[in-house]
């Protein structure tokens, strides 16, 4: 299926890529910008770009549910809910540490 007419890129295109990009740089945060760059193209219209960015996050949810893709920590935002996390020890992304607290208390 052709996601993007202006450079004809299509689902498998992205598909292809997104596997080359998180097999050059495990552990690296993939973004829809370094896939569709990835492609060697330059969008023109950005009216695929909805459906591109909808489709990029799509594959790698389903990636990451196969233990095929593991996006790096999140970083804390100043005064977000990340930063309140690791202030109170918890991290979202070790469930571990959430069970082993609620073990404790
Ligand atoms: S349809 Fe993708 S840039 Fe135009």
């Amino acid at each position: 299926m052709i996601v993007c007419s202006c450079n004809v890129i299509t689902s498998a295109n992205i598909q292809l890529t997104i596997e080359r990009l998180v097999a050059e740089n495990p552990g690296a945060l993939i973004t829809p910008g370094m896939v569709y760059h990835g492609m060697g193209h330059v969008p023109n219209c950005r009216g695929c770009m909805p459906h591109f960015v909808a489709m990029v996050y799509e594959i790698l949810q389903k990636m990451q549910q196969d233990g095929r893709y593991l996006p790096p920590p999140r970083s804390p935002r100043p005064g977000g809910k990340d930063c309140e996390m690791l202030k109170s020890g918890l991290n979202d992304n070790e469930p571990q540490n959430k069970q082993n607290q609620n073990e404790t208390q």
